[in-house]
């Protein structure tokens, strides 16, 4: 029978779940089944997807903010369909291609002006090796500072600056001499690059996890004091880059000059994996210094036509469709009206964010019922009350949205950058009617956490038995 994608797609979706338990990620199935998550999408489209029925809901989640500029742009697409149409050379690898130099063009326009050149790769936690790579050769330093609770993605240099346990646990040891310091604590951040043996101090802007931040100038100062020591600054705009936050980069909002940036996710409007490092002309040539070390840091797929193409489609519909600005606009107006429940619901903490990049943080209710339940659910597992209010908000109000991370009362919302306040107002009244429902003790919305903390357990135990 001739291959036809089309037909098997169509005679085997729903087969989804089944497949993964047996040929791919077994633990995720179980999660995703427990929690409800187990859907089978089946079309997407802007900020929403559909499943087999024809069921439309809200992506509040954005693939972790690969799509900025909404699922299928047709823009996007229609750069993938010309690449193909013209049977362009790829990957020649002994030439420089046309798209990749113009893609390298565009970024570097829309850049402050000490950003020279760029280089190109698959991934962001790749995009992070090679800044880390950069920062080495640039200084002729070894160690690495980065913050705590900080994420740099899973491979072996990007973890070892990454601050987040959890991720770490069963893989060390790590590069040596990496660090953390806490937001905020400059003086262990002094005394760390007064040693003058830090090659580079790595920061997100704004923490994935859990949207963490400084309230002050702790950013600024650390780059004076990187400057003062002669360490270079990273900024690692995987999340934050390309419109996110409301501005095109997260390091704008402090008016810094970071020395290197990563970026990958949204980059190539979501089709096709492409990350990049960018930096000046000076740092970039002190790794590749000698013409025999041309490609000493280099990947295969790294420039490919797809990934280059999407680029600068992408980065033309953030443009045209005032993605950016929207992003701000629609950051504020989701932030002011999730503020506005916490008259409502006072276990609403804490509402923070820039742009489309936001966290609704909870505390233990006032009520006496309601805190014995809250404390249940907490001893159980820490992350399981925003599991309470992410699982309602898909399975009753079809709005995807996602726990912020391991032992936090955090959801974090990442919608696309095209929302307007139609999307606004269906999150927020979908949050309002999920809240109400926790405030009923005993009421659906406990009774799912204690079926949510029993499965845990029992996963937990199947776990240790299987182990
Ligand atoms: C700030 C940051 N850096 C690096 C990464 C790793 O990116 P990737 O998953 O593409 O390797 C991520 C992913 O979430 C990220 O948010």
């Amino acid at each position: 029978m001739p291959f036809d994608l089309k037909r098997l797609v169509t005679e085997r979706l729903g087969e989804n779940y089944d497949l993964h338990e047996k040929y791919v990620n077994q633990t995720l199935v179980r999660v995703q089944r427990s929690i409800g998550f187990d859907k089978v999408y089946s079309r997407a489209e802007g900020a929403y997807l559909y499943d087999q029925e024809g069921n439309q809901y809200l992506d509040f989640l954005s693939g972790y903010s690969v799509f900025n500029v909404g699922r299928n742009h047709p823009k996007v697409k229609k750069a993938i369909q010309d690449v193909l149409e013209m049977d362009l050379p790829n990957m020649v690898q002994m030439d420089c291609s046309i798209l990749s130099g113009l893609l390298a063009e565009a970024l570097i326009k829309r850049l402050p002006d000490q950003f020279e050149a760029v280089f190109f790769c698959n991934s962001g936690t790749e995009a992070v090796e090679g800044a880390l790579k950069f920062a080495r050769s640039a200084t002729g330093r070894q160690r690495f500072i980065s913050l705590k609770n900080s994420y740099h993605g899973l491979s072996f240099g990007s973890l070892s600056a990454s601050g987040i346990e959890h991720f770490r646990e069963g893989f060390g040891p790590f590069l040596e001499g990496c660090a953390t310091v806490a937001i905020d604590d400059i003086e262990s951040l002094e005394k760390l690059l007064s040693k003058r043996d830090v090659a580079a101090f790595i920061v997100e802007p704004i923490q994935g996890k859990g949207v963490k931040y400084p309230s002050g100038d702790f950013f600024n100062q650390a780059q004076a004091l990187c400057r003062k020591y002669g360490t270079l600054f990273i900024c690692d705009e995987v999340q934050t880059g390309l419109g996110r936050t409301g501005r095109w980069f997260g390091f704008q909002h402090w008016n810094l000059e970071p020395d290197i940036i990563t970026m990958a996710k949204t980059l190539s409007g979501g089709y096709v994996p492409c990350g990049a490092i960018a930096t000046s002309r000076e740092i970039y040539q002190k790794t590749f210094n000698r013409m025999e070390r041309c490609v000493v840091h280099s990947s295969t797929f790294g420039r490919n036509n797809l990934a280059m193409a999407c680029g600068l489609a992408t980065l033309n519909v953030l443009e045209e469709e005032n993605l950016v600005d929207n992003a701000g606009r629609m950051g504020t107006l989701l932030i002011d009206k999730v503020n506005a429940l916490k008259e409502r619901h006072p276990f609403i903490k804490e509402v923070r964010g820039r742009g489309l990049i936001i966290a609704i943080e909870f505390e233990e209710p006032t009520d006496v019922r309601a805190r014995m339940a809250w404390k249940f659910v907490h001893k159980v597992d820490k992350s399981l009350f925003p599991q309470m209010i992410v699982t309602p908000l898909l399975s009753k109000h079809r709005i995807l949205t996602q726990v912020a991370g391991h032992n936090m009362d955090v959801v974090k919302i990442l919608p696309p950058l095209v929302i307007t306040e139609k999307e606004v107002d269906c999150f927020v009244s979908a949050l309002d009617s999920v809240l109400r429902e926790c405030r009923k003790f005993p009421g659906p919305m406990w009774e799912l956490g204690v079926n949510l903390a029993r499965q845990l357990v029992k996963a937990g135990e199947a776990g240790k038995k299987a182990a």
